[in-house]
């Protein structure tokens, strides 16, 4: 069960530890697991190992290995945890690092083996499920043993969840989210409307009233010029 634990620790941090890239404040830490584990066979199921998948879909099942003192004759196996039992979903050997394992062994139906040994040195021993069924789902055991460490057993967990319909949560959410900001927008533009139209209605009176305005008032300057403007210019009219 230790064995489960680095493998989970290993998952979660990320990196193998052969290096020295952990930050300070982990480092105590880090000595004590390279004493403890010093250059082990470290098995990862990746950052996030578990997965919410659709009916029917395609799950690729993520699994990677590391060692600082190299293979020989990697054993890795897949395993599914059938109510307690654990059943083999593949098997099979990596003679040497950077090397395929020849014959991949497959026990699962619509399994098929997508790992390879790329030159990033990621040792890639991935599966992927094809058309998942409700059976499916469970936990998948990442299991590697290197001969080099004498039969040490390193593994990683990896969960698959198995739904019917996309979560209905997210959907309401979006729902609740587009309404709330359609609705932002529409009662905006009925606001820019209605302040438009009505600074419209209040220009025209505005300008209605300026018209009568104007016209009243020039009626009574044309009423008030007719006296004193007759009046100015006649009086100063002297050069
Ligand atoms: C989900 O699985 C059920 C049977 O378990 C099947 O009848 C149904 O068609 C599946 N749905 C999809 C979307 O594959
Ligand atoms: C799983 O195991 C429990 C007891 O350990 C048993 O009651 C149950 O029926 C089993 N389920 C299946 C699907 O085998
Ligand atoms: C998955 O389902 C598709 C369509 O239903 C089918 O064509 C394909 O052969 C299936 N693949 C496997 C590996 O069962
Ligand atoms: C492993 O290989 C599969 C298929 O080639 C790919 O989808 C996946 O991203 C790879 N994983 C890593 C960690 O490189
Ligand atoms: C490692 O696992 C195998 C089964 O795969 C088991 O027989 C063996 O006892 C385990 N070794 C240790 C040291 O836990």
């Amino acid at each position: 069960m230790e064995v489960q634990g680095s493998g989970a620790e290993e998952s979660r941090s990320g990196h193998r530890f052969c290096g020295t890239t952990r930050p300070w404040t982990g480092l105590i830490v880090t000595l004590l697991l390279s004493v403890w584990s010093a250059q082990g066979l470290e098995m990862s199921t990746g950052k996030v190992p578990f997965m919410e998948a659709l009916n029917g879909s395609t799950v690729l099942l993520p699994c990677t290995y590391a060692s600082c003192i190299g293979i020989k004759n990697l054993y890795f196996s897949w395993q599914y945890n059938d109510n307690g039992t654990m059943q083999k979903v593949c098997e099979s050997v990596i003679p040497y690092d950077g090397m395929e394992p020849h014959p991949v062994n497959i026990f699962r139906s619509r399994v098929e083996f997508v790992g390879n040994s790329d030159p990033k040195n990621v040792n890639n021993i991935s599966i992927l499920i094809w058309n998942i069924t409700f059976d499916d789902a469970g936990e998948y055991t990442c299991f590697g043993r290197n001969p080099k460490e004498k039969g040490k057993n390193h593994s990683a967990i990896f969960t698959l969840v198995v739904v019917d319909e996309l979560r209905v949560v997210d959907n309401t959410l979006t729902i609740i989210i587009a309404s709330a900001v359609g609705g932002a927008i529409a009662l905006l533009m009925t606001f820019m409307l209605v302040k438009n139209f009505i600074l419209f209605v209040l220009f025209k009176i505005e300008e209605k009233k300026k018209i009568e305005c104007l016209v009243t008032s020039s009626a009574e300057e044309t009423n008030n010029v007719s006296g004193s403007k007759a009046s100015k210019p006649t009086t100063p009219k002297k050069k």
